[in-house]
């Protein structure tokens, strides 16, 4: 039995294998398809979620290994500064075929979290291991500067 904290629900699974990696028990356990399979080898970003608030690779990540840690994933972003990035991604039409947007976002989402007035160099930096075969890199900048700002005015 593997209990998983995911968006803030527990969920027992039985009978997996603990070396089985996240990314297969979100998307075929417990129906959490946002978080996409791109390379499963841990060098595309496409499976990125939040393990403890760290963005992570759910594809290199053995459930066995979670333990206490809670993870979210892109269905349960719900902070101030989530939203604000969400909405900026809808505002800038950041997606082209949307298969990498999931990741992207969760990276961005630690960022803001770490980081809430990133320029372009922290941006690009900590987006640089989320690819992008559309080449949205530069709507995904300005969606970030955008929810930072907005993020920003709602705190004062
Ligand atoms: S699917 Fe996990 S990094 Fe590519
Ligand atoms: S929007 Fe198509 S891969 Fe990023």
């Amino acid at each position: 039995m593997v209990t998983l904290r995911i968006n803030g629900r527990e969920h027992q699974l039985d009978g997996l294998d603990p070396e089985m990696p996240l990314l297969w028990a979100l998307r075929d356990h417990l129906g959490l398809t946002g978080t996409r399979f791109g390379c499963g080898k841990g060098q595309c970003g496409a499976c990125t979620i939040h393990v403890d608030g760290k963005a992570t690779r759910a594809c290199m990540y053995p459930i066995g290994s979670l333990g206490e840690r809670t993870v979210t994933t892109i269905e349960g972003l719900a902070s101030q500064a989530d939203q604000a990035l969400q909405d900026a991604w809808v505002e800038h039409q950041v997606p082209q075929c949307g298969y990498c947007q999931a990741g992207q976002i969760m990276t961005a989402a630690e960022l803001l979290a770490n980081n809430p007035t990133p320029d372009d160099e922290a941006i690009d930096t900590a987006m640089s291991g989320n690819l992008c075969r559309c080449g949205t890199y530069q709507r995904i900048r300005a969606a970030i500067k955008t929810a930072a700002i907005k993020t920003a005015g709602a705190k004062r």
